[in-house]
């Protein structure tokens, strides 16, 4: 913490080695390691800066996904740190507590920047949210499960995309903070899991070897009004999830991820859509510190519009691995333009059938509508990306309450890497 109260965080990107495997030495990329980022951790209200040093060979940028804040320190495209440079962004933390994530977003590289391992968490807390009686302790029973999928080629990544289809990478195994076949030992009656899709293409499908219930407190952008009991939860790249799963003494069960419904043939058989795997095992100790039940209220009032209120705008984002309305991104285009301090609705059509889904920076939305119903408890909280696969609408409603930037756009784009490196992105200025 600065002399004037603000938090700073250091991050250097750089490039190393990581041993996955006993023995063998994979080339890799990380920040102050040399595999993915520390979990960086702020308080609503609190202001933030971080020290952003590039060690590596080539230009990155750090986008803090899930963000409220200012166009210019939002880690986008147009932010990048050259080899060598360094960029430090500030801003204060407006927002409830959630999981955000930060991870590079060179127009072009994402895929392989993400892949080759930058990637960390950025928890928020608020005062309310301290409160509730929801498990607190970092690394015991609340814990932070970033889960991607990688192959090996003897002893290096092999992230090759297949031949038959174009989701983009998908890789034969899981690991969770960089850990294959991982395991926490679980010393309470709950836990809680803050779930991160933190692939590049690859979408899980959640649930217990048990089929037990889970109960789902939280997803991209804080906390649901109640929580929601569950067996499965589906998680695109880029969405997060907080469960709490309650345990007996002695107990194991093992968080797998099983196969879904794509849409199509094509992508159940080459989206990934038919894999299943083991993504972690939970194992009770012989004695749990008891947990008290969940409350039935998490918050009051959820920090997204629902909609009612007078309307700026209502847009259209037909989504294509082509592109979005047509048109493949242009770093000199501004595809929109909003108002600050107003709300729009946002129509979201997946129109080619090919798995999509659709992330905006800078505000966490309301899903309005699923292909024209209430959408699913597990859509009902505050989100930032949103799964569109084949034959989906979704209707969004987002405000935009600034600061406002006529230069400096944030962007909205399909968060399966390979699709946004190749143009399913847009711009938007916030005025
Ligand atoms: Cu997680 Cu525009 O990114
Ligand atoms: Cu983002
Ligand atoms: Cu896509």
């Amino acid at each position: 913490v600065a002399k004037d109260g603000t938090r700073v965080f250091d991050l250097d990107m750089r490039a190393g080695e990581t041993e996955f495997r006993p023995g063998q030495k994979t080339p890799t990329w990380g920040f102050n390691g040399s595999y993915l980022g520390p979990t960086l951790r702020a308080e609503r209200g609190e202001k933030v800066r971080v020290n952003v040093d590039n060690g590596l060979e080539e230009a990155s940028t750090v986008h803090w996904h899930g963000m409220h804040l200012p166009a210019r320190m939002d880690g986008g495209p147009h932010q990048m740190v050259e080899p060598g440079g360094s960029w430090s962004p500030q801003w204060k933390i407006d927002q409830p507590a959630s999981t955000l994530w930060y991870h590079p977003h060179p127009h072009g590289k994402t895929e392989q920047h993400v892949q080759k391992g930058l990637a960390g968490m950025f928890i928020l807390d608020d005062k309310k949210a301290a409160k509730l009686p929801l498990p607190d302790r970092y690394g015991v029973n609340d814990v932070p499960v970033m889960v991607q999928d990688v192959r090996f080629d003897g002893a290096k990544f092999d992230h090759g995309h297949g031949m038959m289809q174009n989701t983009g990478f998908l890789g034969d195994r899981t690991m969770v903070n960089g850990t294959l076949a991982p395991y926490h030992q679980v010393k309470d009656e709950a836990i809680r899991l803050r779930l991160l899709n933190a692939s590049t293409a690859r979408v899980y499908n959640f649930g217990f070897a048990d089929d037990r219930d889970f109960a789902l407190v939280g997803t991209d952008g804080g906390l649901l009004e109640k929580p929601a009991e569950m067996n499965r939860l589906k998680l695109s790249p880029g969405e997060r999830a907080e469960v709490v799963v309650r345990m007996k003494p002695g107990e194991r069960t093992v968080l797998r991820s099983y196969p879904y419904e794509a849409g199509d043939f094509w992508s159940n058989r080459f989206g990934g859509a038919d894999d299943s795997f083991d993504v972690m095992e939970l194992r009770a100790d012989k004695q749990l510190r008891p947990a008290p039940e969940l409350p039935d209220r998490l918050a009051d009032r959820l920090e997204v519009p629902d909609g009612k209120g007078e309307i700026a705008s209502e847009r259209s984002f037909d989504l294509q691995t082509s592109g979005i309305n047509g048109k493949p991104m242009k770093m000199d285009r501004i595809d929109a333009t909003v108002t600050r301090g107003s709300t729009e609705i946002w129509n979201v059509r997946n129109i080619d059938g090919t798995q999509h889904n659709f992330h905006v920076h800078d505000v966490q939305f309301r899903i309005l509508e699923l292909n024209g119903r209430r959408p699913p408890e597990h859509l009902r909280g505050p989100k930032d990306t949103v799964f569109v696969p084949g034959g989906t609408t979704v209707k969004l409603a987002l405000s935009f309450t600034g600061p406002a930037d006529p230069d400096v756009p944030y962007m909205y784009h399909c968060h399966l890497l390979a699709h946004e490196d190749g143009g399913m992105m847009g711009q938007f200025v916030v005025v």
